[in-house]
């Protein structure tokens, strides 16, 4: 069956489903409107940039590291904030390289990650019903029916905050800061302290030695675009669509459409439907797509997902971020990547250890434990090397702050910890020490896996 013709709009002519109820649709066109005589974001060549670096992940050459918050807010958009988060990313990226040898893709979920789907539509307290909060791009948290009114301004507001925190980060990693001469300079004081941060001094001394021993062999560091700078990419979930159908533009060089917002855009793991708006609407964009696999997807879904969404087979087009749960990777994982690799299809294989291992704590905060966290990874990592497949990246939330919403880690976080520092507006996330702390266990699974495939080469 040949699929139906394909538009940037064609998406109204299936069910949407985690869309807000806009109080005023007008309000909505006039905004659509607006954002469409908007400059892009981000442009089709970086995207195409990235699909390539993708292709080597999916092909076992590369990485990829995809993180960032779980909801951005409007209220954090600082300069220093954006640079703490940058950081930890980095710091990430070099503790994996460096064990591993094999090339980061760094991804952040910034500059436009500001949609949340939600379990329930509308939520209830003390009698009270009100929509429930679905991140800044519609509404806000408060539990006031002003805040939780859907507001299409707020698309604006979320293209402009996505601009500055693009621009603020372009700075960052062409402008020198980003330079691996800087290594140290990503250590922040809080985190530097740390078990992790000391192990990170270590490395970075070795990095520096190494530069120092290229300086003296006549290398000019600061010429290298490759030492002097690093290419960084933003995602984010596509699922309010008329923001998103807003910034889809078609290049002038190729006659593709590309959703200008974010160079990699993802489905969620509520709005994954085969048949539904959200797969409709990627299905036409060029740009590299993420799609969430949860523990209720089966093999013959994803298929038909992944024929749908890659029908070329395009190496670095589709990324599968597994989500499943510290206890349900080994009952699920394997029989989808077995089917995947049956039908011959090239997908990158990500491990999102965090949305499967939610809880309540105690004190009513949704936390997760780090060990549950690294448990995922580990399964992950395991079922790949039995299967002979390549893992092929890490999907976490974090942020550079010193925050206090995962229990465990370096810093041994409890329950009673958590109101020390809980400023997420959405779901819980690694600070600086425990993401590092990750990057530097992932790496050891890494390092064996490149080991693995050098033997089977
Ligand atoms: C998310 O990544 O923030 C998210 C909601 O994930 P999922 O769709 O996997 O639940
Ligand atoms: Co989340």
């Amino acid at each position: 069956m040949s699929p139906t013709p394909w538009s940037p709009r064609s998406w109204r002519d299936r069910p949407l489903t985690q869309s807000p109820t806009w109080p005023d649709l007008a309000h909505l066109e006039r905004v659509e409107a607006e954002l469409a005589a908007k400059p892009p974001l981000v442009f089709a060549g970086e995207a195409r940039r990235l699909a390539s670096q993708l292709g080597a992940a999916a092909e076992g050459r590369a990485f990829l590291l995809q993180a960032g918050d779980c909801a951005e807010s409007f209220h954090e958009g600082s300069a220093d904030f954006i640079r703490d988060k940058l950081k930890v990313i980095l710091q990430m990226a070099v503790a994996l390289t460096y064990a591993s040898g094999v090339p980061t893709v760094k991804v952040g979920r910034i500059a436009g990650q500001f949609a949340k789907p939600r379990s329930t539509p509308t939520e209830e307290r003390d009698g009270v019903t009100l929509d429930a909060f679905r991140g800044h791009i519609v509404n806000s948290e408060e539990f006031t029916p002003e805040a939780r009114r859907p507001d299409p301004d707020r698309l604006l507001a979320a293209y402009h905050q996505s601009v500055a925190t693009l621009n603020l980060l372009r700075a960052f990693t062409t402008g020198g800061f980003a330079a691996l001469s800087r290594v140290h300079a990503w250590n922040q004081q809080f985190v530097a302290q740390s078990p992790e941060g000391k192990r990170y001094e270590v490395l970075a001394d070795d990095i520096d030695r190494a530069l120092n021993f290229m300086r003296a062999c006549g290398v000019d560091l600061d010429d290298d675009h490759s030492l002097s700078s690093v290419d960084f990419y933003t995602s984010h979930e596509a699922l309010i669509l008329p923001y998103e159908q807003a910034l889809t533009r078609q290049d002038s060089l190729t006659g593709d459409w590309y959703d200008c917002s974010a160079h990699m855009l993802w489905i969620g793991d509520r709005t994954r439907d085969l048949d539904g708006a959200h797969v409709e609407f990627a299905r036409g964009i060029k740009n590299p797509l993420g799609l969430k696999v949860g523990p209720s997807t089966t093999p013959d879904q994803l298929a038909r997902l992944i024929e749908t969404l890659n029908p070329q087979n395009v190496p670095g087009r589709l990324t599968l971020i597994s989500r499943m749960g510290r206890d349900r990777v080994l009952d699920h994982l394997p029989s989808l990547i077995e089917r995947v690799s049956q039908e011959g299809a090239s997908v990158v294989w990500a491990c999102d250890p965090m949305h499967g291992n939610t809880f309540k704590a105690v004190g009513g905060q949704k936390t997760r434990s780090f060990d549950d966290v690294l448990t995922e990874v580990a399964q992950f990592f395991s079922v790949h090397q039995s299967l002979g497949t390549w893992p092929g990246g890490l999907h976490v939330e974090l942020t550079g702050d010193n925050v206090t919403e995962c229990l465990g880690g370096g810093d041994q976080l409890n329950e009673s910890d958590l109101e020390l520092n809980y400023t997420s507006i959405c779901d819980p996330r690694l600070n600086g020490s425990q993401s590092l702390d990750m990057a530097f266990h992932v790496s050891e699974l890494l390092q064996s896996a490149v080991g693995t495939r050098t033997r089977s080469l």
